[in-house]
């Protein structure tokens, strides 16, 4: 089974990713670190429509990291306003100046993890988007599409390890940034958290969670 739900993952993603500024371009191998980085930072606690203006307006003005590490920080900050968790924003500016003097990113989740404001889901997602690394990347929506498609019934937070280990067992060899990303996008617009449209997944015939009939109850959220 683990081959045939990252095949029929993929085979899906080639058909309906969605089209986001950060993605790698038809006829370029891969996307460009510094983009990926930059989104995947941006995309931490703001959603993907809320990211894009930002996205655009950031890579317009500061096209490399070396252009980014060269800002003076109270113009990222300005440039920031409006996006939150400002931390975000700070760490940015610290991690582009380290980038900048190594002379480029890292190309592995162990060093990618060391940079500010990198932590471990930033580091996989770095390195399996723009490196290609078989790296296990699990945000908010792979965690609810791998609990429905393995039927853990186990309460989050608890679930987490189980979930990433079934998520460790899913993750193919090649392709590994573009099956992150094909979670990402099943969950944010087929596998969604109250309304799963299993009749339109790829994943339907492997899915424990539409056999057993009820899957929008999964993940199950710990008692407050
Ligand atoms: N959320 C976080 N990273 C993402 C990505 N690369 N594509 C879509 N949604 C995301
Ligand atoms: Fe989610 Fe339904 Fe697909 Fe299972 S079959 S992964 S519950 S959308």
């Amino acid at each position: 089974m683990a081959a045939t739900v990252s095949e029929h993952l993929l085979d899906w993603y080639d058909a309906h990713a969605r089209d986001l500024p950060w993605r790698a371009r038809p006829g370029q191998p891969a996307p460009d670190p510094y983009r990926v980085w930059l989104s995947e930072v941006m995309l931490q606690q703001t959603t993907v429509a809320a990211v894009k203006p930002y996205f655009e307006s950031f890579t317009q003005r500061w096209p490399s990291v070396d252009a980014l590490a060269s800002a003076p920080e109270e113009d990222v900050m300005a440039a920031w306003a409006g996006l939150g968790y400002y931390s975000r924003a700070r760490n940015l500016v610290k991690c582009a100046r380290t980038v900048s003097a190594l002379g480029g990113f890292p190309d592995t989740e162990a060093e990618l993890r060391k940079l500010p404001g990198l932590g471990d889901y930033t580091a996989a997602a770095v390195a399996a988007i723009a490196f290609g690394r078989r790296a296990v990347v699990v945000d908010a929506n792979v965690e609810r599409v791998v609990a429905r498609l393995f039927a853990i019934g186990e309460p989050l937070p608890g679930a987490r390890k189980t979930i990433r280990s079934r998520a460790e067992e899913i993750t193919p060899g090649t392709r590994a940034g573009d099956f992150a990303q094909a979670m990402m996008d099943l969950g944010a617009t087929i596998c969604t958290a109250r309304d799963p449209k299993c009749l339109r997944c790829p994943l339907s015939s492997a899915c424990e969670a539409r056999r057993n009939g009820d899957p929008a109850r999964l993940p199950v959220k710990a008692p407050k």
